[in-house]
């Protein structure tokens, strides 16, 4: 009873042959002596017909009784004949639907016990699905994400090694990377209070393997970090990891490009455009207020400060001071502020928002450290528009002007965020962009039109960020990025002024990769050590395997890491990346399938070395 064809595969041509299917019983209908049953595999379903006429009733005595047994989830073998079905029985939204397979033999493989939920029948919980994963990765949701990863995964492979790339794999027990989340420890049992690192990300060794003469790599790597879990965030994840040697930002942006193209049309035979829109980080932030913008829908932001002199609202006036008196004080310390901002959002067309929307946009907003949301609305007609509600009482002297400068039409509500940060009033109105894009449906696809995919690479990020609470730079994507020739003079000087050879590709909002032209050279890497306050004998600790490999002859090099896990959540239309990975954790870093992490026994942590503290 070995199968000689899978679910999927019977059509109207196939009528008149004997086959063998093996699979699941998906569904079981019983009608007036005849039954029919769904039977599933990953390739699809094919309907059985167990039915009496025409059988010898020794053989049919068999039959009825092992299918009056069946169950849903009962794993089978079925030897039958396939027929036509009559035209109105024909299923239009079934691969087979013009088909059925007459059985005469059914073999039960397995029995299935009562089951926890019903494979694609219902939503089950959370916890149930990750509890019983392995059934929940037979319903046909979980079964097409997993081959579009898989898909994904190939034309990925395909595209690289056709482009030259060796793929080359390194040690998942490693010295600490300082990718900035906290790592995974292993405990070395042959050295007692030493530990491995469990990799954030294969960074220090690709820059090696550069060293080494692979001019080009790339790994589909398994990353570890210790961090909260979040939609987009798994405590092990996969990054598509690449290096290239000789190579330049341009080169490094045009091949990631290519990779996606090729992707994309491979897996969804969805075109991209060759070149991807480009933002520096300082435009992203201006124009939408976050360094992850979703360009599937516009609705920029727009400057407000020109008009807040002329009117008479004190927040805003206030905000610029207070940014004003900030920037001076830290300027004064040798920190570079941008100083206030008022930025403002014209919503096309939404005038009607309610008072309630516009709080909870509000709420939006203080999440992000605003200090409110003011409104107004643009009502009158279209030759003698005039502002409404809200803050629009401080502006009366100036409304004509702010009108014709934001380009704003009756109908339209204007939202506008002060603040004494730059950043924070970005942010905030950028949050309240985001919030926009998903509560007027911008993000859905028009009616009959192909989800949109709108990637855009950010560039041109700071090197360094400003750690407030510690008071010190920080690197704000790792320690070896190269920083763009034109500051090297200024580094040490001023670090908030330098800007990084660094990119981020960003697909619907997410970061979807990170990257960077890598320092090649130990005394730059030196400087930047010492701007972030890591001593000489703490590099050399830490680092001075990659620093000294730096001294024999090292190329200029640079790379990207895609997420894997991201790119197939987002292709599949998911939110999380917990729905394109077979077995995730759960938000608290469990694997509620095999109860991991668990406790250690006696004699393995004596082996260890380890004795656990009692919590209080
Ligand atoms: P970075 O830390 O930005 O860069 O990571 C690169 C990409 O990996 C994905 N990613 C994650 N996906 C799921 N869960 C996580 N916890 C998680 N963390 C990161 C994201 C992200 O854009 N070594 C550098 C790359 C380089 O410079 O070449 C790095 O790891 O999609
Ligand atoms: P208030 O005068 O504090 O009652 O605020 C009046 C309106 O201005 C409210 O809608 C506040 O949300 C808004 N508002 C106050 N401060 C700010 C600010 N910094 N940026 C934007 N709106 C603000």
């Amino acid at each position: 009873m070995k199968r000689t064809v899978v679910c999927g595969a019977l059509r109207g041509i196939d009528a008149g042959k004997t086959v063998v299917l093996n699979g699941w019983v998906h569904r079981k209908r019983d009608h007036g002596g005849i039954s029919f049953i769904n039977l599933r595999d990953r390739y699809g379903i094919t309907q059985l017909v167990v039915d009496p006429e025409g059988m010898d009733p020794s053989e049919w005595a068999d039959l009825s009784s092992v299918t009056q047994e069946l169950r849903n989830e009962f794993c089978i073998a079925a030897e039958g004949r396939v027929r036509k079905r009559p035209d109105t029985m024909v299923n239009p939204d079934m691969p087979t639907g013009e088909i059925e397979v007459l059985a005469r033999k059914i073999l039960i493989l397995n029995r299935c016990e009562t089951l926890p939920f019903q494979i694609d029948a219902e939503e089950a919980r959370e916890e149930l699905r990750l509890k019983y994963r392995y059934l929940d990765l037979r319903s046909a949701a979980m079964q097409n994400r997993i081959r579009l990863r898989s898909e994904t995964a190939f034309a990925v492979r395909e595209y690289m090694t056709a482009s030259g790339f060796y793929e080359i794999e390194t040690p998942t027990f490693i010295r600490s990377t300082p990718e900035g989340a906290r790592d995974y420890l292993v405990p070395s049992r042959l050295y007692p209070g030493h530990f491995y690192a469990l990799p954030q990300s294969p960074q220090l060794y690709k820059q090696l393997l550069m060293v080494s003469g692979f001019d080009k790599y790339f790994q589909i790597a398994r990353c570890y970090r210790d961090e909260d879990a979040r939609g987009d965030r798994q405590p092990e994840f996969t990054q598509i990891d690449i290096e290239m040697s000789f190579a330049g930002r341009e080169d490094i942006l045009a091949m990631t490009e290519g990779l996606m193209g090729h992707v994309f049309k491979k897996v969804l035979n969805y075109p991209l455009p060759a070149r991807f829109t480009r933002l520096s980080y300082k435009q992203a932030m201006e124009l939408y207020g976050s360094d992850k913008p979703d360009l599937r829908f516009d609705l920029a932001m727009q400057d407000f400060s020109p008009y807040v002199g002329a009117g008479s609202f004190q927040a805003f006036k206030d905000a610029l001071a207070q940014g004003e008196a900030e920037k001076a004080e830290a300027a004064s310390k040798g920190v570079r502020l941008a100083g206030g901002a008022v930025k403002a959002l014209l919503v096309p067309g939404q005038a009607a928002y309610s008072r309630k929307q516009i709080e909870e946009l509000e709420a939006q907003a203080k999440v992000y450290k605003a200090k409110g949301l003011a409104w107004m609305k643009v009502n009158g007609t279209e030759e003698a528009p005039v502002l409404e509600g809200g803050v629009s009482r401080f502006f009366t002297t100036n409304a004509a002007e702010i009108i014709r400068g934001l380009g704003a039409k009756p109908g339209d509500l204007i939202l506008i965020a002060a603040d004494a940060r730059w950043k924070t009033a970005n942010i905030a109105l950028g949050a309240v962009r985001s919030k926009l894009g998903k509560d007027l449906g911008l993000t859905l696809p028009k009616a009959g039109e192909a989800p949109r995919f709108e990637f855009v690479w950010i560039v041109d990020f700071p090197l360094f960020e400003w750690n407030e609470e510690e008071n010190h730079w920080e690197a704000a994507h790792h320690l070896f990025s190269w920083p763009q020739d034109q500051f090297h003079a200024v580094l040490e000087q001023d670090p908030g002024s330098v800007l990084g050879d660094l990119y981020d590709l960003v697909l619907n909002g997410y970061e979807l990769a990170s990257g960077s032209i890598r320092i090649h050279d130990s005394e730059l890497q030196k400087r930047i050590f010492n701007i972030v306050g890591i001593g000489a004998q703490d590099a050399e600790k830490k680092f001075g395997f990659l620093t000294n490999a730096f001294k024999f002859g090292a190329p200029p090099h640079g790379g990207i890491a895609p997420g894997l896990d991201r790119l197939v959540m987002i292709m599949a239309g998911e939110t999380s990346i917990k729905e394109v990975i077979a077995f995730p954790k759960n938000s608290f870093a469990q694997s509620l399938m095999d109860e991991s992490p668990s406790e250690a026994t006696e004699k393995q942590l004596e082996e260890l070395h380890l004795i656990i503290k009692k919590e209080e």
